[in-house]
């Protein structure tokens, strides 16, 4: 048996197999609002197999939205579409999390297929906020700095929203700490130049996401678990660095955080990022040799044997897939016939299909 396809245990949680469906926004939404595009696009990867699937990130208020097509969960309404999708996942084996995202001074763009920049004036467009009055690309609006109550604020965004996360029955949550979004502006020191206890060391710079950690951690049993995706390098000098990455998985680990999605970048407009073949997988093994915790790899892996080698030189515990599971949604049925396994739940009006 391959270790891809072996089931892997969280706490309460059952994992069917290793393949996590990385969170991908799909700019789709309305008000916030799912749609039948969502529930085709995650249903038809957990007919496809994936053990989990993290939905794409999903704002935590209005203004925390990338572009006004992106989900949010800062309504009750929103929570009949999402379960349902959700109910549809869990039907078909993979279990279904959510990624809780505000974007901070990345928020208020155009939808990617009209060109993604941030738009600072018309309907779909507001005022952006982060750590510090710093804008990501020179030519923008610089965001407003949060005060101190602001950050409260934003903390009891993240607290309503796992709330209704639970209710919607999302059994992971994962807190989008990477790409540049607002946690991880608080969290580099390029993007935050603050003053006061929420900038300047380390300790001051991870206090935002701790805080959000701490709250979430208070609402989550046995039955559910949380996730913290980062980014493990700004790839800049003076920048967010692995180092740092290091010490903050070991605070999440003793906090309760149960997975870290090891992502990179997003920060700086400016960096230079060797992009290869697992090219962020380094930072997934040191993470995880260092810390102990379980890690999640992600970028460029798009093969079964790829991800299996991966595995079994211990590098991550879960392989994280974003574009090759939009290219192929049946992966992971795929990767069982190539690795001479089984597939959990194979889809019984598909099985002509499988010899
Ligand atoms: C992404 N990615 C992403 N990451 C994230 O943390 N939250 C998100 O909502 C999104 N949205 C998103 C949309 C689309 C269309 C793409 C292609 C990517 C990044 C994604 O999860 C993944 O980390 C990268 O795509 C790298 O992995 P792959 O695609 O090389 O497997």
């Amino acid at each position: 048996m391959s270790k891809l396809l072996t089931s892997f245990h969280l706490k309460g949680i059952t994992l069917k197999n290793r393949v996590v469906m990385s969170p991908m926004c799909q700019y789709s939404a309305e008000d916030g609002f799912a749609n039948d595009w969502h529930f085709i696009h995650y249903g038809s990867r957990a007919v496809g197999g994936c053990g989990t699937i993290i939905q794409e990130a999903t704002a935590v208020s209005p203004e925390g939205r990338i572009s006004h097509g992106d989900l949010g969960i800062w309504k009750d309404e929103h929570i009949e579409k999402l379960t349902q999708i959700v109910k549809f996942v869990e039907k078909h084996g993979a279990v279904a999390g959510i990624q809780l995202a505000h974007a901070g001074r990345k928020a208020s763009c155009a939808l990617p297929q009209n060109g993604g920049k941030q738009l600072i004036e018309g309907a779909n467009s507001w005022t952006t906020v982060s750590a510090s009055a710093i804008p990501f690309e020179a030519n923008e609006n610089p965001p407003i700095a949060l005060s101190k109550e602001a950050i409260k604020g934003v903390i009891e965004d993240f607290r309503n929203a796992a709330l209704r996360s639970l209710k919607v029955g999302y059994k992971v949550l994962e807190i989008h700490a990477a790409h540049g979004y607002l946690i991880h502006q608080f969290l580099s020191p390029l993007s935050n130049h603050r003053t006061d206890e929420y900038g300047g060391s380390f300790e001051n710079r991870t206090r935002f996401l701790l805080e959000i950690v701490d709250v979430l951690i208070s609402l989550l049993g046995e039955k559910h678990s949380l996730w913290v995706r980062i980014s493990a390098t700004d790839w800049v000098e003076g920048g967010w660095n692995i180092e740092d990455s290091v010490e903050l998985s070991k605070l999440l680990k003793d906090k309760g955080v149960d997975v870290i999605d090891v992502s990179t970048g997003g920060n700086i407009a400016h960096a230079k990022i060797p992009v290869g073949p697992s090219y962020q997988v380094p930072f997934s093994k040191r993470i995880k040799r260092e810390t102990g915790i379980i890690t999640g790899a992600v970028g460029l892996i798009t093969d079964a044997k790829q991800a299996e080698n991966l595995l079994n030189a211990s590098k991550c515990d879960l392989i994280f897939l974003g574009r090759e599971l939009l290219r192929n949604p049946q992966f992971v049925l795929n990767a069982a016939k190539e690795l001479g396994d089984t597939v959990a739940n194979y889809p019984v009006q598909y099985l002509r299909g499988y010899k």
